[in-house]
């Protein structure tokens, strides 16, 4: 069923799990995507960047995923990835995005706050989930690259204070990880998700998942994080198995021997992902 970001969130509350947020590039990959989460039977959010979902067209992502949500019989959320532009966040809502992110962490704490609950009161208003993002996560947001020097960290105090002003659905923490990390992984900071997970009782969420090292995945679900964000690793493999097969296929071939094994990478990896965020191995309430 096509779902919002807190209904899929609330489920993996109850489940002790994480959801997997799963950025998008194309609509060649979106319905391997899919039929990973029918196999696993997990639910799904695909995620798409503003430019993407301007050069697809966001009415037709928004179409093309109640559909396969429907035809597979999965739950699914569509999402808007760090959107700076309120003009973006209305153009998704409108065209039927069943959840946004604000990204306001590039404004001064009291502006983040206004401009997310702006958001937070138009979203909410439309029966659509928000997400908000308090800190600085390393690496390159949609061009924007924020270095090592410039990262600022999540407070957990300033976590409470954002939540509590903002009613945002779920909470992007900056604790250490970066995007576009594919080669190598990051040291989370478990220590500082705990204090944040003590104080702030909304879902959290992992950017830059690509960096994480699998062997974190339990202690950070077991430490609130709901919604788990991965893109650089579906869109490196893609490209990798796409540039291949366009290499070795000839020209007057259907493109269907280039862009088949590519998708097939994608579902194999999407699988591999969502059965460790069922985090199967914990129980399903932690103290
Ligand atoms: P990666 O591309 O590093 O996996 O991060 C994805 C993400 O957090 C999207 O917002």
């Amino acid at each position: 069923m096509y779902s919002t970001l807190k209904e899929l969130t609330d489920k993996a509350e109850k489940l002790n799990m994480t959801i997997g947020a799963f950025n998008m590039h194309n609509l060649e990959m979106l319905p391997d995507m899919m039929r990973a989460a029918k196999e696993v039977g997990a639910p799904i959010i695909i995620q798409t960047s503003v430019d993407t979902a301007k050069y697809i067209g966001y009415s037709v992502i928004a179409a093309v995923v109640k559909e396969l949500a429907n035809h597979y019989m999965i739950d699914a959320a569509l999402h808007l990835d760090h959107a700076r532009d309120l003009d973006a966040i209305q153009d998704a809502i409108v065209a039927g995005y069943s959840s946004i992110m604000f990204d306001g962490s590039n404004l001064s704490f009291k502006e983040n706050i206004l401009k997310t609950r702006l958001v937070a009161d138009y979203a909410h208003a439309r029966g659509v989930s928000v997400e908000g993002e308090l800190g600085t996560i390393g690496g390159t947001e949609e061009g924007i690259s924020v270095s090592e020097d410039d990262k600022i960290y999540t407070r957990p105090e300033d976590a409470l204070t954002f939540v509590q002003e903002t009613n945002v659905d779920a909470l992007a923490v900056a604790i250490g990880t970066n995007h576009g990390q594919f080669k190598s992984k990051t040291d989370v900071k478990i220590p500082l998700l705990k204090e944040i997970h003590q104080v702030v009782a909304v879902p959290l969420v992992i950017h830059g998942g690509t960096g994480v090292k699998e062997a974190d995945y339990p202690e950070l679900i077991n430490n609130g994080i709901r919604k788990f964000n991965v893109g650089t690793d579906l869109l490196v493999n893609w490209t990798q198995e796409a540039k291949a097969a366009f290499g070795e296929t000839a020209v007057n071939k259907s493109l269907r021997y280039n862009v088949i094994p590519a998708n097939q990478k994608i579902k194999e990896i999407v699988k591999h992902k969502m059965t460790l965020f069922m985090n199967l191995e914990s129980p399903l309430h932690v103290e």
